[in-house]
């Protein structure tokens, strides 16, 4: 915290306290035209001693956490298309025995994936979580194993790669449900 001397213009209480709140009231404004300038939607839950630097970065070197909304949103747009081709060629081929990894690659490839993408860009705190890695990692590795797993399990008889897939995304879930509540709580004890 920077040191404060006392204002120049008198050291009444009165004059000290208003010259005070000033300061503050300016370092919050610049606070928030850096955060506007860098396009980061402003988070009130946000520690503001773990603001984004002014270059938008938010640890050196933690690319992951820095693009997390990036790398949610491009894999779900990838799902999507993955999905609506599957689509596409099952509809051409009027042959539906694809349909349940359809609906999947497309309800939690695009759906879950975007959704987490769109939360972590409307809400940046929720990135600072200790438990935001863990929970990106769990559900762009479980996905994958969940999606090979069902026609293994539809077709094959083999549910394993299906089982171990689904609880990893139930995990995943889990722990996006404890980010957004950490948060919450913060977000009113800070209103
Ligand atoms: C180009 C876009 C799409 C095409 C051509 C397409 C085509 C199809 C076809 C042919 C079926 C099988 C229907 C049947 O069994 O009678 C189906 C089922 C389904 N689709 Fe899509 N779809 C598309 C996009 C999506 C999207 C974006 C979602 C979800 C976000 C979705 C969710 C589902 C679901 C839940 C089912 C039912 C699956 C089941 O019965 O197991 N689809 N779709």
């Amino acid at each position: 915290m920077a040191a404060y001397s006392l204002p120049r213009h008198g050291p009444d209480l009165l004059s000290f306290v208003s010259h005070r709140a000033d300061r503050s009231k300016i370092r919050f404004a610049t606070q928030q035209k850096t955060l506007q300038a860098n396009r980061i939607p402003v988070d009130i839950s946000m520690n503001p001693a773990e603001f984004p630097r002014p270059d938008g970065h938010w640890e050196e070197g933690r690319a992951v956490r820095n693009n997390i909304e990036g790398l949610f949103l491009g894999i779900s747009l990838v799902y999507l298309v993955v999905g609506m081709s599957l689509g596409i060629g099952m509809g051409v081929a009027e042959d539906f025995t694809y349909a349940h990894l359809h609906a999947h690659i497309n309800l939690v490839g695009f759906v879950a994936h975007g959704f987490f993408g769109f939360a972590h860009r409307l809400w940046p705190g929720l990135r600072q979580s200790a438990l935001a890695i863990p929970q990106l990692y769990l559900t762009i590795i479980g996905t994958p194993i969940f999606l090979i797993g069902i026609p293994l399990a539809q077709f094959q008889a083999q549910p394993l790669l299906a089982i171990v897939g689904s609880l990893m995304l139930l995990a995943s879930a889990l722990l996006f449900l404890v980010i957004f509540a950490v948060k919450e709580r913060r977000m009113q004890s800070l209103a």
